[in-house]
């Protein structure tokens, strides 16, 4: 199936990675796996499922086809080690943390955040013993800096932060984690591996909620987890007891580390935590997402085509000076074309005011405009140019 490894484009991943299609019908689609549970060859085979010592399927609360396609998808295009599908990304950004810490440690997160994962971090993890603090200007790394305590496990922040869209400096930030000897857990909804892929550029876990733009249609909640395989567990097994020893490991006597090496999070975070606390994402809900993600491409390219148009203060209700319409905002070098007011002067389209706030919140720049209106000598009609600078309506 087409990989990143075997060099096929992002494009083409979007479509096929993860998936071969199947031997049976020769589906080209990913089928949707309505299963709960699996046929085991024989009791000896089953026994050696449940024990990591065998693949294959054991129970959807677990791992399931359809998830599994999904999972080696998204993985595949975050460049990644593994990924675990789950029913959300509240349960992804939970289970991430939950991964690496534990009550009685702590972690360093960007304060620039989505409010339920603030919400998650203030007050039920810390309820439950982990200890945050929140970096007030995440662009200042000596804030990260003088964060980290002897308990740290983890810092945590947002490529593309949901709502103030202040861009995460991931390798920044990650030289600081690494520094203190702990992973980044970047949390990548709203830039997609489209736009960005954080692994690339230090990170050491990824967190989705695919229920953005990795899906794309809204009619799915799910989120992902995909490990970058970079953190050497090992190399600091004092501080993750339950990645790198038998004992502390929580299941069944197996050093997590030693047995799967880079994939020694993901695979953790599954058989413990996932098969634990059950956030299992539906087959079908998978099938949904991996659906989207096959037309994510035009989604994302969407997405930034409207946050280009937001970085210019571009506001949904913008209007032409004469128009009663809702959002007939002409194009530049264009007159308006809504029939209840063509050929009116068309209205800057960039914001008049200093502060406008912007859809989603967060603060604006004040904006001047470099447009110019003129009518035309023949039609009479309004049409915009970018002649010389001067200030908006
Ligand atoms: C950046 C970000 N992370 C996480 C979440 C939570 O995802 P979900 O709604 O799938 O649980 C959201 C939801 O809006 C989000 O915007």
């Amino acid at each position: 199936m087409p990989s990143a490894e075997d060099g096929w484009a992002f494009e083409t991943r979007q479509i096929r990675a993860g998936y071969k299609a199947d031997p049976g019908w020769g589906a080209n689609v990913p089928p949707i796996a309505q299963s709960a549970a699996f046929v085991y060859p024989s009791g000896e085979d089953a026994a050696a499922r449940f024990m990591l010592d065998a693949p294959g399927h054991t129970y959807t609360r677990v791992n399931n086809p359809s998830a599994a396609a999904l999972e080696r998808r998204i993985a595949d295009l975050e460049g990644g080690v593994g990924a675990l599908a789950l029913a959300s990304g509240q349960a992804a950004t939970t289970l991430a943390v939950l991964g690496v810490a534990r009550a009685g440690d702590h972690v360093v997160s960007s304060a620039s955040l989505y409010g339920a994962t603030y919400t998650l971090f203030a007050s039920t993890l810390r309820d439950l013993g982990i200890a945050f603090t929140f970096v007030q200007d995440p662009t200042d790394l000596d804030e990260w800096r003088a964060a980290v305590r002897p308990e740290t496990r983890a810092f945590f922040g947002e490529s593309i932060p949901n709502p103030r869209g202040d861009v995460l400096d991931f390798a920044g930030v990650a030289g600081v984690a690494h520094e203190a000897g702990v992973p980044l857990i970047v949390d990548n909804t709203i830039a997609t591996p489209y736009l960005v892929r954080p692994i690339e550029h230090g990170a050491d876990i990824v967190v989705h909620s695919a229920t953005k733009y990795l899906a794309g249609h809204g009619s799915a909640v799910a989120g992902l987890i995909v490990d970058g395989g970079t953190f050497d567990w090992a190399a600091h097994a004092g501080k993750y007891p339950q990645l790198t020893s038998a004992e502390h490991s929580g299941f069944a006597g197996t050093d997590f580390a030693e047995k799967f090496g880079r994939r020694a999070f993901i695979q953790r975070t599954r058989s413990k935590l996932a098969a634990d606390l059950g956030p299992a994402i539906a087959p079908f809900t998978a099938f949904l997402v991996l659906q989207g993600s096959r037309r994510c491409r035009c989604g994302w390219t969407g997405t930034c085509r409207t946050r280009r148009r937001w970085r210019r203060g571009w506001t949904p209700t913008t209007r032409c000076s004469a128009c009663t319409t809702r959002d007939c905002r002409p194009r530049r070098g264009t007159t308006c074309s809504s029939a209840t007011c063509r050929g009116a002067r068309p209205r800057c389209w960039r914001s008049t005011s200093t502060a406008a706030p912007r859809p989603g919140g967060g603060s604006s720049r004040p904006w001047s405009c470099s447009t110019t209106c003129r009518t035309s000598a023949t039609s009479g009609r309004w049409s915009c140019t970018r002649r010389r600078r001067r200030t908006c309506r």
